[in-house]
């Protein structure tokens, strides 16, 4: 098989490509992606000597080379998207171009050519979920972010070019992901790199936010199945069972690390921030056998392993004058500074 893979040089699509081109020979893979802030040819580094990749640098939105590229391939798995929720409170403008405008360009031209498009998503469409509840397939989308409401366009957008033209496309809707080569914006990335350089930990609220954790890879594995073997217009949830408090994740990260709890800011809260996310993966499971070959403890070690043997690779984010930076600055600067005139409480 061809496969298109957008969005293949960031985190879970590289995972994605580096999968792919070791579990099956005779594959193909072109990657596109547009190299924003999150993206980097570094993330493929491990795999871009294999003559069976190519990369082209481009952007899902620009119709004409989505085209050109989607005539070339038998399919098409999708990853690019703006991803962090905290930046579409900040600036949504890019999470609709990407997220929405992005998803129907993929989606015209795989029904020009009749390919099968898998629409990677995410937990969050369907909102906040109340302790005891799973959310299933078949549940209605809530999103409460820019984020998640352009994930949810696209998710939509996917939906009526099943039914109306009958275009065949997968959704996989996924929960936390982590694993190495994530953009150390994401709670677990951030806090290791600071927790390293003894910097504090800025937890949102309460930090009794649920969320469930998933290795890259077994993310990747799931993927692969909905790709191969999933039922054309069909949605599926990749849940991990591994549901915790944030306040739980990042004590374990601290205690991984031998560092102390005094690092722990609790901060001005995220805007609209979801309490939980909780997913039902059942019918993945029931029908092609899919669940997570890792547990929590090893997702977590692995991750946090990473980041400790490639600092070169966080550094050149951190250190540099660029994005990184002034998103920083604007994120945390007014919560750190309003957190350390405060005595530190909990719960
Ligand atoms: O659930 C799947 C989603 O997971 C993906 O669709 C998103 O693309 C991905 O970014 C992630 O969304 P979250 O908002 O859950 O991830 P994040 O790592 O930003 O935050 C995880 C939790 O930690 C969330 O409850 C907010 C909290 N948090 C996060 C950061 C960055 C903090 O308390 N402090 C922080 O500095």
């Amino acid at each position: 098989m061809h496969i298109l893979i957008t969005g293949g040089a960031g985190f879970i699509g590289s995972t994605y490509v580096q999968l792919v081109l070791e579990r099956y020979p005779d594959d193909h893979v072109t990657v596109l992606d547009a190299l924003t802030y999150a993206g980097s040819q570094h993330n493929l580094d491990h795999v871009l000597a294999e003559a069976r990749l190519d990369f082209v640098h481009g952007n899902i939105a620009d119709a004409s080379l989505v085209d050109d590229l989607v005539g070339q391939v038998d399919a098409v798995v999708n990853f690019a998207a703006e991803t962090h929720v905290d930046r579409s409170l900040l600036d949504p403008e890019a999470f609709m171009r990407s997220n929405v405008h992005g998803v129907y360009v993929l989606l015209g031209a795989a029904r020009r050519h009749s390919r099968r498009l898998v629409q990677v998503s995410t937990d969050e469409v369907y909102g906040d979920v109340p302790t005891g509840e799973h959310s299933t397939e078949r549940d209605p989308l809530s999103p409460r972010s820019p984020y998640s409401a352009a994930k949810a366009g696209g998710d939509l957008l996917c939906q009526s070019f099943v039914v109306s033209y009958g275009t065949d496309v997968v959704v996989t809707r996924g929960c936390n992901t982590i694993g190495p080569r994530q953009y150390p914006e994401k709670l677990v990335p951030l806090f290791v790199m600071n927790a390293i350089r003894d910097e504090p930990l800025p937890v949102y609220g309460d930090g009794m936010q649920v969320r469930d954790w998933l290795h890259a890879e077994d993310h990747a594995a799931a993927i692969d199945v909905a790709l191969r073997r999933g039922r054309a217009g069909e949605v599926y949830n990749v849940g991990a069972g591994n549901e915790r408090p944030n306040i739980d994740v990042v004590k374990a990260i601290l205690a991984y690390l031998g560092k102390e709890e005094s690092l722990i800011r609790y901060v001005s809260d995220r805007p609209g921030h979801d309490r939980r996310y909780a997913l039902s993966w059942e019918k993945i499971r029931t029908e092609f056998g899919w669940t997570p070959a890792q547990s929590f403890e090893q997702t977590l070690r692995h991750t946090v392993d990473w980041y400790v043997d490639n600092p070169a690779w966080w550094s050149a984010i951190r250190d540099g004058s660029g994005d990184f930076a002034r998103y920083y600055a604007q994120q945390y600067g007014w919560r750190l500074s309003a957190a350390s005139a405060m005595p530190a409480q909990e719960g």
